[in-house]
């Protein structure tokens, strides 16, 4: 396969470029803000975009606007509803996976953050917390967004009217249902989300942490290898999951609800 890299220069390109090397997968086009976003398109089977919201913006319109049959795979963070709308219309033409998370264990953690959502009702209260870097532009993180979001699907809420991102000064009291939101920029932090569960009685954290940018580059390139089997549309990391860890979730349970007391 051969791989198309956007954001080649950045930290996370150069990981993708480490792992799909690694792959044994060749890397076609690297380019950067120095670069024609037409190279990107040369020759190549996949694009991987690690880049930022301007020069994914660029990628989707070319993509439009050339009707270039090439898939794509957008771990950029910090998107906007414009990005998303032009996400849809690509996804008229090719196969287009966007992820704030390319961790495949987040995508599990996401299930489980789902399953709470549902099983404990708005008496618990939400809060997530994520943890990065200095140099990070974006907050909160596309993750802890995406664990809000989760959480709202899972209640049957609309996120945007329970998302609440901003406390400071003198505060209203915290609505049934709010999800809230804190963020922290500090030192090197790779990325730590904790998603809370808070109860009058009781708590639940659930927690990730990275421990190098490796793990996403990885899941890019692992995305890459599987979106090159899917027609055009629109995917996100549970359609990657979903085929496996569906499965494997129902067999799980079975084992555990039907296990008997003397084998424990
Ligand atoms: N989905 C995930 O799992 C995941 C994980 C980690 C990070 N991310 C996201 O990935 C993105 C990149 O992160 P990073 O740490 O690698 O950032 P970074 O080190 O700052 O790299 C940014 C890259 O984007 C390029 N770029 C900037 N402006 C451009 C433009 N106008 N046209 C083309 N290329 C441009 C830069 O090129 P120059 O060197 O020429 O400026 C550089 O190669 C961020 O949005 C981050 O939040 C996502």
């Amino acid at each position: 396969m051969k791989i198309s890299v956007l954001g080649a220069t950045g930290a996370m390109g150069g990981y993708v470029i480490k792992a799909a090397l690694q792959e044994g997968y060749a890397i076609e086009n690297k380019v950067s803000s120095k670069d024609d976003i037409a190279n990107l398109f040369e020759d190549t089977d996949a694009i991987i975009d690690f880049s930022c919201p301007i020069a994914t913006e660029s990628m989707l319109r070319y993509v439009i606007e050339n009707t270039k049959d090439v898939p794509l795979i957008i771990g950029t963070t910090g998107l906007s509803k414009m990005h998303i709308e032009l996400m849809k219309k690509c996804a008229s033409i090719v196969p287009v996976f966007s992820a704030p998370n390319m961790s495949f264990l987040i995508a599990i953690i996401n299930m489980a953050v789902y399953a709470m959502a549902k099983l404990l009702d708005e008496d618990y209260d939400v809060e997530i917390l994520d943890v990065h870097h200095k140099l990070k532009k974006d907050a909160p993180s596309g993750t802890a967004r995406m664990f809000g979001k989760t959480v709202a699907k899972a209640r049957g809420r609309k996120f945007d009217e329970v998302a609440n991102f901003v406390r400071y000064g003198i505060i209203e009291q915290r609505k049934r249902g709010e999800i809230g939101f804190a963020v922290q920029r500090c030192s090197n932090v790779i990325g730590s989300h904790e998603v809370s569960f808070m109860g009058e009685f009781e708590n639940i954290k659930i927690k990730h942490e990275a421990h190098s940018k490796e793990i996403f580059a990885k899941g890019a390139v692992q995305a890459a290898k599987w979106i090159l089997t899917q027609p055009k549309g629109f995917y996100t990391m549970n359609d990657f999951t979903k085929d496996l860890m569906v499965p494997m979730v129902k067999s799980l349970y079975k084992d555990f609800f039907t296990r008997r007391l003397d084998s424990e």
